[in-house]
């Protein structure tokens, strides 16, 4: 899920670093597995595009899985949040037993088992995805990023992955399933808000929202590429991700605006969801599973 979760923040460093273990844990193993195995029968330099990359979350999941050489360009229209990633990924490196050489415009990652030069670029692929018609792909990467776009931007970037003939990658796209556990009466209405607020326009043009990563994945078998899906869903409890409670209030936090402002005459009944949802948190009795759909298509 993109944009939902909290307005309040939008995709600041706090927010995208405290989805980051439910994002991790809910990725396809079956297609993860078969990105590893694509690559592994390619021995060459794999050049890569990582586009809406926030933080390199994407990065710090699929790079270790790549192995020897890997060269990365990180794409984002938020200055500051790749202006701040040598110093997020000196953290991350070190975990991993990986040095981190730092340049100016560049960054240098080693590791008994994989490596890669990492470089950055500010785009907003809103109007400008054409300039990355001349960069050498091999794989094209994204992530919690479809569900933000219109129909008409899929089908350029569609075009692109064809024009490239590249391995395209889209993980976490909002599918608009929830559930809770415990659940209430007003869930129901909930979901149905947010996934209406999903198609509201995020610069694209009006948003496909839960539909997104669906229409992405036919448009490319459409236009003759083979394509694979799979569900890559959030299951957050205390017991399967360690910041469980913080990540569900700050989920919530996100929605109920989200919902009042799709609908304010039920300002009382949403502010009611909130506070039981709330108590539910507290007491450690909460549990939320949010769809995604990761679309995957290999050359
Ligand atoms: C939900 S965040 C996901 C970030 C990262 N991929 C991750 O999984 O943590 C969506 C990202 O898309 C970026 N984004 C949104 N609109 C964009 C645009 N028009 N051009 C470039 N990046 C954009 C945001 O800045 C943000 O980093």
């Amino acid at each position: 899920m993109s944009e939902l979760e909290n307005q309040n923040t939008g995709f600041s460093e706090s927010w995208l670093s405290l989805r980051e273990p439910a994002d991790h844990a809910a990725r396809n193993t079956a297609l993860v597995t078969q990105l590893v195995q694509w690559r592994a029968r390619r021995q060459q330099h794999l050049h890569i595009i990582e586009i809406g990359a926030g933080t390199g979350s994407n990065l710090r999941f699929l790079l270790p899985k790549l192995g020897h050489h890997q060269h990365w360009l990180l794409v984002d229209y938020d200055a500051t949040l790749l202006e701040h990633l040598p110093r997020i990924l000196k953290p991350w490196t070190d975990s991993q037993k990986a040095q981190l050489t730092i340049s100016d415009d560049q960054l240098r990652i080693e590791h008994d088992e994989f490596s890669a030069i990492v470089e950055w670029q500010v785009i907003d692929l809103s109007s400008d995805l054409e300039k990355l018609q001349s960069q050498r792909t091999d794989l094209l990467l994204g992530s919690a990023l479809l569900d933000l776009t219109s129909a008409h931007w899929l089908d350029s970037l569609a075009k692109l992955c064809i024009e490239k003939q590249c391995t395209c990658l889209f993980a976490l796209n909002y599918d608009g399933r929830v559930k809770w556990q415990p659940e209430l009466d007003s869930d129901k209405r909930i979901n149905q808000l947010l996934n209406t607020h999903q198609l509201n326009d995020k610069g694209f043009g009006k948003a496909l929202g839960p539909t997104a990563g669906m229409y992405f994945a036919n448009r490319l078998e459409q236009w003759g590429r083979e394509v694979l899906t799979h569900r890559s869903d959030w299951q957050i409890s205390s017991t399967t991700i360690s910041e469980s409670a913080a990540l569900q209030h700050a989920i919530i936090d996100g929605w109920a605006p989200a919902a009042i402002e799709q609908s304010s005459s039920e300002q009382t009944m949403i502010k009611q969801w909130q506070h039981e949802r709330r108590e539910f948190i507290d007491k450690g009795e909460s549990e939320l599973m949010v769809g995604h759909l990761e679309v995957l298509s290999l050359t």
